[in-house]
């Protein structure tokens, strides 16, 4: 049967009494519902060895039994059966109907008064019945740790305490529920929020990519929708490289970088942001491979960044390893970029040692990733349209994309006193990016991972 029609006759008879609708205080008790199912009776030694066959027929639903005891016989027990597709011993299929000759069983159904409570009833049914009839309920969540992380929409407002509490309710191992309440606007990118249900203490844990991250997530940022991204990232990273995370969060970046045994120079500028990822550093053991900044992103790329691109880039030719700059701050580090003009002063280095910049942001045009070519190009003057890629990272609203950009600074940009060597044709090369997406005649292609 296809899945909808599943669906639609679930939610026919299993869904919550009707007088449930509007309720804005949960009320576990109102829920309470009797249903008649088909049950077949059997001796109870017999029933392991009969469950495996009729895993077809017997009833399927979190939270309810198939075998229960029978209230008239304590010999015999009572195999739950399937509303929709056991009516009448018919219903049995021929291999189904031979196993029961075999034990010496009846294929005789009779029926059965089960009472159905919350327990029993899935979150999407509960809130099925208690919101507006024909209004979208809550599809999901953003899971941090122990919190569930809710965006609702207006429509849901009136319900959300419960809300909360039934997301606790069906969902082992959350025990807080919270709501954005602002779009994330503020310097530091992380949620206004407010705790509908549960416990206050945002204080939590979460595993990502193998790596354990702590954090007060009601004073910093993260996005779980980002494990993708940050191992996107780590997988370009060699043993050896230099990576400097000017926007580094609580560390989702750095310490993967770090085990990779790269050398990591992180910063954030929000002071709770800067205390957990040292804390992160530590939690992983990589606090000896990774150096922590609390800079404003154009302070840490003109000081820390500017000193040990110096050194780095002006050490042997024969060094192998790559500097990577990453730059995650979508809506505003396209303008940070312009941090890398003429930062560096003296001789450049070779355009393989160069370093690769990967540079997020938003667009909402069109052809986003020309967009953010564009964008980033007039920030540096130059044009990025050959020798950059542009990695679709998710799609964050209707219209709204957050990308990637990568391309290697190149050195009439980066050093200063380039441009008499650019006019007589001395600037090496760029290098066209050969990550995962190709450009064709300066068209703009992008590839997802979402
Ligand atoms: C979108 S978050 C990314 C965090 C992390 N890299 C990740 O992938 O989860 C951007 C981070 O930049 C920090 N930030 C905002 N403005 C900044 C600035 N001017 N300089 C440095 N960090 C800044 C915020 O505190 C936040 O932690």
């Amino acid at each position: 049967m296809p899945e909808t029609e599943t669906n639609k006759r679930d939610s026919e008879l299993f869904s919550p009494p009707s007088d449930v609708r509007g309720m804005t205080k949960l009320d576990r008790t109102a829920f309470k519902k009797t249903v008649t199912i088909p049950v077949l009776k059997v001796r109870k030694e017999i029933v392991n060895k009969l469950m495996r066959s009729l895993k077809r027929a017997a009833l399927q639903r979190p939270g309810i039994k198939r075998v229960i005891e029978d209230p008239e016989d304590e010999e015999s027990r009572l195999i739950m059966l399937d509303p929709y597709k056991m009516f009448t011993h018919d219903s049995f299929e021929k291999a189904e109907l031979n196993i029961l000759k075999q034990l010496n069983v009846s294929p005789q159904i009779t029926k059965y008064s089960l009472e159905l409570t919350y327990e029993n009833f899935k979150s999407e049914e509960i809130l099925r019945a208690v919101l507006p009839e024909g209004q979208d309920v809550i599809s999901g969540f953003s899971r941090v740790g122990h919190i569930a992380h809710l965006n609702l929409r207006d429509h849901q407002l009136p319900f959300k305490h419960l809300i909360g509490q039934v997301m606790i309710d069906k969902n082992p191992g959350i025990t807080s529920a919270v709501n954005k309440i602002n779009n994330i606007d503020n310097t530091y990118r992380n949620f206004q929020m407010e705790v509908l249900s549960g416990e206050e203490n945002m204080m939590t844990k979460v595993r990502e990519n193998n790596y354990t991250y702590e954090f007060d997530f009601s004073k910093v940022y993260w996005n779980p929708r980002l494990s993708t991204e940050h191992s996107r990232i780590t997988e370009l990273l060699k043993p050896g490289d230099v990576l400097f995370d000017v926007f580094a969060g609580v560390g989702p970046f750095a310490v993967p970088a770090a085990k990779k045994n790269c050398t990591v120079f992180a910063n954030d500028l929000n002071p709770e942001s800067h205390k957990w990822l040292l804390h992160n550093c530590k939690l992983n053991k990589v606090d000896r491979k990774v150096k922590v900044f609390n800079l404003d992103g154009k302070d840490f790329l003109q000081g820390p960044v500017r000193e040990e691109l110096m050194q780095q880039l002006g050490l042997s030719k024969e060094r192998k390893h790559s500097v990577h700059i990453v730059m995650n701050l979508p809506a505003k580090a396209i303008e940070f970029l312009s941090a890398f003009k003429s930062l560096l002063d003296g001789q450049p280095c070779s355009s393989d040692l160069l370093p690769i910049v990967h540079c997020y942001s938003f667009s909402k045009d069109v052809n986003p990733a020309k967009d953010v070519q564009q964008q980033a190009g007039a920030v540096l003057g130059i044009s990025l349209e050959a020798c950059s890629s542009v990695h679709l990272v998710r799609n964050v609203a209707p219209n709204k994309e957050m990308l990637c950009i990568t391309f290697q600074i190149p050195a009439s940009t980066l050093y200063k006193n380039q441009t008499i060597n650019l006019e007589h044709g001395e600037d090496p090369p760029l290098k066209r990016q050969k990550t995962d997406n190709a450009f064709s005649e300066g068209k703009a292609q992008i590839a997802s991972n979402t």
